[in-house]
């Protein structure tokens, strides 16, 4: 969200003694441009009760980084609020709290027996840091495979290529599905050299440089981050890890797409927690139904809202048993997206690594793909999309 640089930075405060909340209330009060608008007794966890009654722009929180329990509810706290940038502070600073901290994307650690303009100056710099960036990050997308061979790393790569084609918006693509990840052979013929696993075993020194280095540009606004080649290394990555990279994958991307099979682990449950949207893929036959059915009531049981969910229907048959609307009402949702089967262009596509806008730009799966593309801002799904979905269709819809 777009913060207007005069307007002062909301700070909620959160420390675990008294004397300590007093004395840091004290030093936020007399810093220009700052507004503590919500002061709490507490720590991390106490921390996650106070945002989500109060929106807030930073939290000043006194907290452990390194401790599991501290750890958790910060990891939380960034995947539930985004927006807020977090400042840590402690009495004392251990490397391994550093480490731990630098692990889930948090880049200000104020020691509270160090220099006392050390908290000035880092809420010096978030504001600096707002008033220039527009928007808070880039929209990650997580695309799920409600079966195998649902067509979700179809439309998450072609999806990807599609929308950096259409602006000079920057897209990258991260293939999550550590222990099958095939994303980059949809888009390129080159062999990539380093792998999601790399990037996150270096998290913490994690940069744009880095970052460069392990990616497949595929277009000069679209890089993909390829899925180890060996399955075993999947089992490295954990949630704090995801969530590191995520959170730096969105500071750099406008688009994070993520393409993340059918796993669900740690990891991938974090990059649903920290996606804007997820596109479960099905087909209109009855397997893929039931799977779709599961995956929507799992996403339910994890919280997320109905709006969050939005559920592509791949390789669309007219004539299938099951229409469209069979599926939306076991569904009990509606579909955000359709694309027409094609087997021709979908297979001369996955066996040459020619993404389908450049290989067949008239056909058919092209351009639904460009309309999905230009649909992805839409801020509701459901309403305004009876009308798109008739327009694809036809009048038989
Ligand atoms: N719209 C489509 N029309 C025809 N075939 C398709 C379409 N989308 C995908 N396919 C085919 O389905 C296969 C499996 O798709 P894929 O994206 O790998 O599935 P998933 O990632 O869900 O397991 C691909 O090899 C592709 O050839
Ligand atoms: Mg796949």
């Amino acid at each position: 969200m777009p913060m207007p640089t005069s307007e002062p930075l909301k700070i909620a405060l959160c420390c675990r003694t008294q004397p300590r909340l007093d004395a840091t209330y004290d030093l936020l009060r007399g810093i220009p441009g700052v507004n503590v608008s919500v002061v709490t007794l507490g720590g991390a966890y106490e921390a996650i009760g106070v945002l989500a009654e109060q929106k807030s722009d930073v939290l000043v929180v006194e907290a452990d980084a390194s401790s599991a329990s501290d750890y958790e509810a910060l990891t939380h706290i960034i995947a539930q609020h985004p927006s807020v940038v977090i400042v840590l502070i402690a009495a004392d600073i251990s490397v391994d709290m550093l480490r731990a901290a630098l692990r889930i994307g948090l880049k200000e650690v104020v020691s509270l027996n160090g220099d006392p303009a050390e908290l000035p100056q880092a809420l010096d710099r978030i504001r600096r840091s707002r008033s220039h960036s527009v928007a808070t990050g880039g929209q990650v997308m997580a695309f799920v495979s409600c079966k195998g061979g649902s067509g979700a790393t179809f439309i998450a790569t072609n999806l990807g290529y599609a929308l950096a084609e259409r602006s000079n918006k920057r897209v990258m693509l991260i293939d999550l599905n550590l222990q099958f990840g095939d994303a980059i052979l949809y888009l390129s013929d080159r062999r990539p050299v380093s792998s999601v696993v790399d990037i996150v075993r270096d998290v913490h020194r994690v940069d744009a440089a880095l970052l460069e280095s392990a990616v497949v540009q595929v277009l000069p606004n679209f890089w993909v981050l390829p899925a180890p080649n060996d399955p075993t290394a999947a089992s490295e990555i954990g949630g704090a890890d995801v969530s590191g990279l995520l959170s730096f994958a969105r500071s750099q991307a406008d688009y994070v797409i993520l393409d993340l099979g059918r796993t669900l682990d740690a990891g991938t449950v974090q990059a649903l927690d920290m996606s804007d949207h997820i596109y479960p893929v099905l087909q209109q036959t009855l397997p893929y139904v039931r799977d779709g059915k599961r995956m929507l009531s799992l996403f339910k049981s994890l919280g997320y809202s109905e709006g969050k969910q939005r559920p592509v229907l791949s390789r669309f048959d007219r004539n299938a048993d099951i229409t469209q609307k069979d599926l939306e009402d076991a569904l009990e949702a509606p579909l955000f997206a359709v694309l027409p089967n094609d087997y021709k262009v979908a297979s001369a596509s996955v066996n040459q690594g020619v993404p389908v806008p450049k290989l067949a730009r008239s056909s058919a799966i092209a351009k639904s793909l460009s309309e999905f593309a230009g649909r992805i801002d839409d801020p509701i799904s459901a309403p305004g999309q009876t009308s798109w979905i008739k327009r694809f269709l036809g009048s038989r819809g």
